[in-house]
């Protein structure tokens, strides 16, 4: 049996000391942390992140916009709108929601945002300061995924940390954060991924593992060491009859099989995912300190 790691409950914890630093700040005169969104077209997962981050905002006592942009507004257009926010004073972090209209490139609207309101930290200049361990903004999953394992007292100094995907938003930075030489990692990582020839030889090492690939049952049980701590980012939607919309949220992780060989581990839905929106609002409260004290 393993400790099942509460992404709802750390989430709301931090989600609450960020309100109550809003309030100090608040209360001494100072600005309130401002977010703006930039949403363009009409995805219904977009459209629904998008009003879950709004709705954050709003409990956390945050100021935020959000610009609907039409599926057909041309590149132009939405640089237009990233330098509007750029230059505003009220706007202290600014999210693209991504992905972008094919038309739309979506790399120079990232490199467009003022890295110092890079809160996604996707700017390649936010991707480089964190990888040479400067100051910068962490990007949310990867940084809720340190914050987890922070909060259930998982040091991961001296372990094996065995990241299964690799792409821009999770796997290449969870690797390079945790290989920080830096009180909270300092681990020795290996980054596998399905080109592997044998997965389950380098998942089989982990102390712990992290699963961002995409994929249903990525990781099995037979793949995951005795004791391991297994994060699992996965969020992949399967049919279930028996569920009330006809499916369910799993992860890449054998969640039943697993749990019982991990030491602790992340459920999927109320795992990493509620993560991501708390510490883009801690890194919207930074952004806000950082430009004006
Ligand atoms: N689309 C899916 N996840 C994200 C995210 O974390 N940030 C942005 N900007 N777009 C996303």
């Amino acid at each position: 049996m393993s400790i099942i790691i509460d992404g709802r409950k750390t989430s709301q914890d931090i989600r609450n000391e960020v309100k109550a630093a809003v309030e100090r700040r608040r209360a001494a005169g100072k600005t309130v942390p401002g977010l703006a969104f930039i949403l363009v077209g009409d995805d219904p997962a977009s459209q629904s992140y998008v009003k879950s981050k709004g709705k954050a905002c709003e409990e956390l006592g945050f100021h935020s916009v959000t610009e609907r942009m039409p599926a057909t507004a041309s590149e132009s257009e939405v640089l237009a709108m990233v330098e509007r926010f750029n230059r505003d004073p009220a706007i202290h972090g600014l999210l693209v929601q991504l992905p972008l209209p094919k038309h739309i490139d979506e790399q120079k609207v990232i490199e467009a945002v003022a890295p110092e309101k890079d809160v996604d930290g996707f700017h390649p200049s936010s991707v480089g300061k964190m990888v040479i361990g400067l100051e910068t903004f962490y990007s949310c999953t990867p940084y809720g995924i340190v914050e987890l394992l922070k909060r259930y007292g998982i040091d991961p100094a001296g372990k094996h940390v065995v990241v299964v995907g690799r792409s821009n938003i999770v796997g290449k930075p969870i690797a390079n954060m945790l290989l920080q030489k830096k009180p909270w990692a300092n681990a020795v990582v290996t980054v596998a991924h399905t080109g592997a020839k044998d997965l389950a030889y380098f998942t089989k090492q982990a102390d712990i593992l992290i699963a961002a690939v995409g994929k249903v049952k990525a990781v099995t049980k037979e793949m995951v060491k005795p004791g391991a701590v297994v994060i699992d980012v996965g969020i992949n939607r399967i049919d279930d009859p028996a569920a009330k919309n006809g499916t369910r949220l799993v992860g890449d992780v054998d969640y039943d099989a697993v749990k019982e060989v991990a030491s602790a581990i992340t459920p999927v839905p109320g795992g990493v995912g509620p993560m991501t929106i708390a510490m883009l609002m801690v890194n919207t409260l930074t952004a806000a300190e950082r430009l004006d004290g």
